[in-house]
């Protein structure tokens, strides 16, 4: 299970998948963009349901069960790149329907941003230079919404 997959392309590319069934979840627009992009390719990966899901949303496990999901089997979610993007509430919800979803042996895998003044200020840096070449900035659709202490993000884990 990928979790905000974007343009992720394990399934496309790792033959130790073929037996595997990879979920994509992404929200809509980005999904779409994806789906169209893969056009006719096959996966290397054995199915490869994309879906549609706004994780700060909270439908997460109502699209999962609806797309035959079987919560029964362990899961490894792959969390990669997105936690910065939800507001804190979502990053929580979100993995209380994961925990609700995964069955004993599932993993979780994720990263997710701290609260460290040298990546904030080189964030900083990126948009003034941006700015100043008067150049399109990409963050300013993609804000930081939230940024989590490791033992704050270990404690919603647990
Ligand atoms: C920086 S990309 C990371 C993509 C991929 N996981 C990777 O590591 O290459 C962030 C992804 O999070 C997705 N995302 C952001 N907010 C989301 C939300 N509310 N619900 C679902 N996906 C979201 C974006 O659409 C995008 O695909």
């Amino acid at each position: 299970m990928i979790l905000g997959a974007g343009l992720d392309s394990r399934v496309w590319r790792m033959p130790e998948l073929a037996s595997t069934t990879v979920f994509e979840v992404d929200q809509p627009a980005s999904q779409k963009d994806k789906v169209q992009r893969i056009g006719a390719r096959a996966p290397l990966a054995h199915r490869v349901p994309e879906l549609a899901v706004d994780l700060a949303g909270g439908t997460l496990a109502r699209a999962l069960e609806e797309s035959g999901f079987d919560p029964r089997a362990a899961t490894t979610w792959v969390w990669e790149g997105v936690i910065p993007y939800l507001p804190a509430a979502a990053v929580a919800a979100t993995l209380a329907e994961v925990a609700t979803q995964s069955a004993p042996g599932s993993r979780l895998v994720l990263n997710y941003q701290s609260r460290q003044l040298r990546p904030l200020l080189g964030r900083t840096l990126v948009r003034l230079v941006l700015r100043a070449s008067r150049q399109p900035d990409p963050l300013t659709t993609e804000p930081w919404r939230s940024l989590w202490k490791p033992a704050e993000l270990a404690k919603l884990c647990a």
